[in-house]
This record gives structure tokens, sequence and C-alpha cells, in this order.
């Protein structure tokens, strides 16, 4: 499968994800959530579901690549991309 063919069938789950809820959008009890609590911060508002994330990182990377998220956020991508072996760099505008 080329990167193209891998795009279009991405852009396909996920419509696919959102549309019939396959994820939900957010996770209240996941580990993201736990640490927040336990240093008193807030959890970000819009983060990206952590199973869609890890399916995008493993379809679309290889162990060892760069994953790069312009709008990080929770940082959810990087945190995921660190445990799936892969490299990662975020921008995040918000320091909250
Ligand atoms: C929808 S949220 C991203 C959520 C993220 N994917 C996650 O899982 O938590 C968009 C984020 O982009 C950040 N943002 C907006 N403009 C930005 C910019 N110019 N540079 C860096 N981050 C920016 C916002 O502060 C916000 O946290």
């Amino acid at each position: 499968m080329n990167n193209e063919e891998k795009r279009e069938l991405c852009l396909s789950l996920m419509r696919a994800i959102v549309r019939w809820k396959l994820i939900p959008n957010s996770e209240s009890n996941g580990q993201y959530v736990s640490s927040c609590s336990a240093v008193g911060a807030k959890a970000h508002p819009a983060r990206f579901p952590e199973k869609l994330s890890e399916f995008l990182i493993r379809f679309l990377t290889d162990p060892g690549e760069l994953v790069f998220d312009i709008f990080a956020g929770s940082n959810i991508a990087g945190a995921v991309a660190e445990r799936e072996g892969r490299r990662w760099i975020s921008f995040e505008l918000d320091l909250d």
C-alpha cells in the first residue's frame, strides 16, 4: 500500500470512527486524566482519543520514525509515539 492509499484509508476510518462513535471522544479514566489529577493539573478539554493516536501511529510509522504534532494539546500523540518506540516532536501554544 502506498502513502496516498494509506492516507485515504486513514481518512475513511476516521470518518467511520466519528460517525459511529467507535472510539469514545474522551476517556474519563485514562492514565492521562489520573496523572493530571495526581499533580492538580487541568486535563486538556479537546484531547485526541488515545486509541486513535495509537492506531494512526502504528499504521503510518515504523519504530524509530518521527511523529510530529504541531497542535499537541495534552501531547497524547507524543506519549503514544514514545510508548510505541517512535521519536516525537510536539508544539503547543498554551503552556498550561
Ligand atoms: C484540539 S487541541 C489539540 C488536542 C491534541 N490533539 C490532544 O490530543 O490533546 C488544539 C491545540 O492546538 C493549540 N494551538 C493552537 N494554535 C497553535 C499554534 N499556533 N501553535 C501551537 N499550538 C497551537 C491549542 O492551544 C490547543 O491545545
